[in-house]
C-alpha cells in the first residue's frame, strides 16, 4: 500500500526538482485573515504574496497545508469528504503561468501519480462578464492529450476559486477529474455530476484578480498560480479505494473504533466516517489554540465534537475513553509531520476530556426530552440549543433518524433574537473595555498593543486577545494560551515592551480599507463588528512595524510617553486562557 508518507514526498519531492521552494504548513487559526475562521487552503496564508508582496522564499513555493472546510460538512460521511484535511499545493507568484502549470499538473497526475491518461476528464472556465472564456486553458489541455470531448466549460460557481474570505485574490481555475465508475448517470453526466461518478483530484487557480469589497474585480499587478491537490482523496485512488477512509491515513482509527465498539466498519460508514473525522479535526484545531465555546472558531470546534460524541454514543454507553482513544490514535500517527500535536498532546487531551464529558452528561437528559417533544418545531429545536446544549445541526439529524421534520426558518428567528440580545451584551463588554479615556488609559490602551505582540513573539502566533480591560490603575489583557508562564517568559515579555518604550517608537493611525489592512497582517479582533473603512493602528515605521491592529484608540504618539510597565500578575482566566495584569511604572 502507497502511504500517505510516500504522496507527500513524491509531491513535495516533484515540485522541488522543478525549483520550488518547500515552505512550512501555516496554522489552521489564520494569522492575518479575520475574514475566515479557518485556514481552508493552502493559499489563504499566502494572500499578501499573491497580491503582490516578495515572498522571502521566492515566487515558487510548494507545501503540505493543513486545512479545515466547516461548509460541506453535512457530505462528511461520504467516501471523499472531510472537515480538516491536508492540501498539496504550489505556487507560482508572478512567475510561471498557465503553460507550465498545467503540464506540471498533468506529468504529476499522470507520470508521479500514475493516473491514466484516458482516465482523466477536465474542466475550464466558461467565461462571463468579469472574465472571459479560458480557450487558452482548454487548447494547452489538448496539447498535453486529453481531447476535446473530455474537456468541459463550467460557470462561475463550479470554475473560479477564491477570494478565500470576503476580498482578496482569486481567478478562474481549472480541475482535473478521474473517472472512478465509467458509467454515465444520464446525458448530463460530466465532471462535477452530485452521482459520483467523477473525483476531483487537482486543481490549479490562475489568480490574476483581486476581488474588492465593493464586488469588482481587479487585475493584480502579476498572475499567480495556485495548485491544491488534495491529498486523502488522490492517496485512496492511487491505491485503487474508492474510500479515503481505507487508507493508512484512516485504518488505524478505524480498527481501533471497530474493536472498541464491536461492529464493523462496512456495516456503520457513515457514523464511523464522522467520529473519526471530527475527532482528527478537533485534536488539529485544540493544538492551533482553539478552545470549544459557543462563538465562531470555538462553537465550530464544540460542534465537531459533540457530533462525534453523538455519533459514538450510538455504540458504546460513555463515549469518553473511545474520544480519548481515538485522538491518541491521530497524535502518535500524525505528529512526526506536525509535530504541535505531541507538544500540545496534554492539553488536546484535557480540553477534549472536558468537552465530551460535559456534552455526555446533558446529552441523556437531552435525548429523553427530545423524545418527549410532541410537536418538533423551531422553537423546541432552539431551546434544546439553549438548555441542553444541542447544535442545530444534531437536532437536525436526530429529526431524520425519526423522520421527523423541522422548520429551519422558526428555529432562526429564535436563534437571530438570541444573538441580538447577546450582540446587544458584548458590544456593551467591548465598550466597557476602555472606561475612562483619560491620558493614563491612554498609555494603557498602546501598552496593551505591545504587551499583545509581545506574548506571540515569546509565546507563538496561537496567542490571541481574549479580552481586555482597562482602569485608570492597570490593564487587564486575557489572551489564548494553555500553560502558566514562566517567570523567564514573563520577564521576556516585560523586557521586549519595555524595549519598545524605550525606542520611542511612532503611533500612527490610518484610515483604510479593512482588506487592505488585513492583507498587511493587522490583527483584528470581533471582525465583524469592523465596517469596510477602518482605523489602523500602526506601531513603529511603515516599513518595519511591529504592531498593527485594526483599533479605535485613543494611543499615544509615541512609545516612549508610555514610561514603562511593570506585570504584577499572571494567572488562569478559564481553560486555555491566561490573564495578565500590567502596570505603569512611571
Ligand atoms: N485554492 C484552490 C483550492 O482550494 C487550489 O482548490
Amino acid at each position: 500500500m502507497i502511504s500517505a508518507n510516500d504522496i507527500r514526498l513524491k509531491y513535495l519531492n516533484f515540485y522541488k526538482a522543478r525549483n520550488h521552494a518547500v515552505i512550512p504548513s501555516a496554522p489552521l487559526v489564520p494569522e492575518n485573515d479575520p475574514t475566515v475562521l479557518y485556514t481552508t487552503a493552502g493559499m489563504h496564508p499566502l494572500i499578501p504574496y499573491l497580491l503582490g508582496q516578495p515572498h522571502p522564499a521566492g515566487n515558487r513555493l510548494v507545501n503540505v497545508q493543513k486545512c479545515v472546510r466547516t461548509n460541506d460538512i453535512d457530505e462528511v460521511g461520504d467516501a471523499f469528504h472531510h472537515t480538516f484535511f491536508e492540501m498539496l499545493g504550489h505556487w507560482s507568484l508572478g512567475d510561471y503561468y498557465k503553460k507550465e502549470a498545467l503540464a506540471f499538473t498533468f506529468e504529476l497526475l499522470t507520470q508521479v501519480f500514475e493516473f491514466d491518461p484516458q482516465s482523466l476528464s477536465v474542466t475550464c472556465f466558461a467565461g462571463d462578464l468579469d472574465a472571459p472564456k479560458d480557450e487558452e486553458s482548454s487548447s494547452i489541455w489538448q496539447s498535453l492529450g486529453i481531447p476535446k470531448d473530455r474537456i468541459y466549460f463550467l460557470p462561475k460557481e463550479d470554475n473560479w476559486w477564491g477570494p478565500a474570505g470576503v476580498t482578496g485574490p482569486c481567478g478562474p481555475d481549472s480541475e482535473v477529474f478521474v473517472d472512478l465508475t465509467k458509467k454515465s448517470c444520464g446525458p448530463n453526466c460530466q465532471p462535477g455530476c452530485s452521482c459520483g461518478r467523477f473525483c476531483e483530484v487537482g486543481n490549479d487557480v490562475f489568480m490574476q484578480y483581486n476581488k474588492t469589497s465593493s464586488g469588482k474585480y481587479e487585475l493584480l499587478p502579476k498572475p499567480n498560480v495556485d495548485n491544491g491537490t488534495g491529498l486523502e482523496r488522490n492517496l485512496a485512488l492511487i491505491n485503487g479505494f474508492n474510500d479515503n477512509y481505507l487508507t493508512d491515513l484512516w485504518q488505524p482509527a478505524v480498527k481501533l473504533l471497530e474493536n472498541i465498539t464491536n461492529r464493523e466498519y462496512s456495516d456503520n460508514k457513515r457514523e464511523f466516517r464522522i467520529v473519526v473525522d471530527h475527532l482528527r479535526a478537533a485534536i488539529f484545531i485544540i493544538a492551533d489554540g482553539v478552545f470549544p465555546s459557543n462563538k465562531e472558531r470555538g462553537y465550530i470546534l464544540r460542534r465537531l465534537i459533540r457530533r462525534a460524541v453523538l455519533k459514538l454514543h450510538l455504540f458504546v454507553p460513555d463515549p469518553l475513553l473511545p474520544s480519548l482513544e481515538v485522538a491518541n490514535v491521530f497524535i502518535a500517527q500524525m505528529s512526526p509531520v506536525y509535530p504541535e500535536l505531541n507538544s500540545q498532546k496534554d492539553l488536546i487531551k484535557k480540553t477534549l476530556a472536558d468537552e465530551v464529558g460535559k456534552f455526555s452528561k446533558t446529552l441523556d437528559r437531552g435525548l429523553r426530552e427530545f423524545n418527549k417533544i410532541k410537536k418538533l418545531d423551531g422553537k423546541a429545536a432552539f431551546d434544546l440549543f439553549q438548555t441542553f446544549g444541542f447544535p442545530w445541526e444534531i437536532t437536525i439529524e436526530m429529526a431524520k433518524q425519526n423522520k421527523q421534520t423541522l422548520n429551519y426558518q422558526e428555529f432562526e428567528t429564535e436563534f437571530k433574537r438570541h444573538q441580538q440580545l447577546s450582540r446587544t451584551a458584548s458590544v456593551g463588554m467591548f465598550k466597557g473595555g476602555l472606561q475612562d479615556q483619560s491620558e493614563i488609559t491612554t498609555k494603557y490602551h498602546t501598552a496593551t498593543h505591545l504587551l499583545h505582540k509581545a506574548l506571540r513573539i515569546v509565546l507563538g502566533d496561537h496567542v490571541q486577545q481574549k479580552g481586555s480591560n482597562i482602569t485608570s490603575e492597570r490593564l487587564r489583557f486575557d489572551f489564548s494560551h494553555s500553560d502558566k508562564l514562566t517567570s523567564l517568559q514573563t520577564q521576556k515579555v516585560e523586557e521586549i515592551v519595555n524595549q519598545k518604550i524605550i525606542d520611542n517608537l511612532t503611533v500612527s493611525r490610518a484610515e483604510q480599507s479593512k482588506s487592505q489592512a488585513l492583507s498587511q497582517g493587522a490583527l483584528a479582533f470581533f471582525v465583524e463588528k469592523y465596517p469596510d473603512q477602518v482605523s489602523v493602528y500602526t506601531i513603529g515605521p511603515e516599513e518595519n512595524w511591529f504592531s498593527k491592529e485594526l483599533c479605535g484608540g485613543p494611543h499615544v504618539n509615541s512609545t516612549g510617553e508610555i514610561g514603562g510597565i511593570k506585570i504584577i500578575k499572571e494567572e488562569s482566566a478559564g481553560a486555555g486562557i491566561r490573564r495578565i495584569y500590567a502596570q505603569l511604572t512611571k
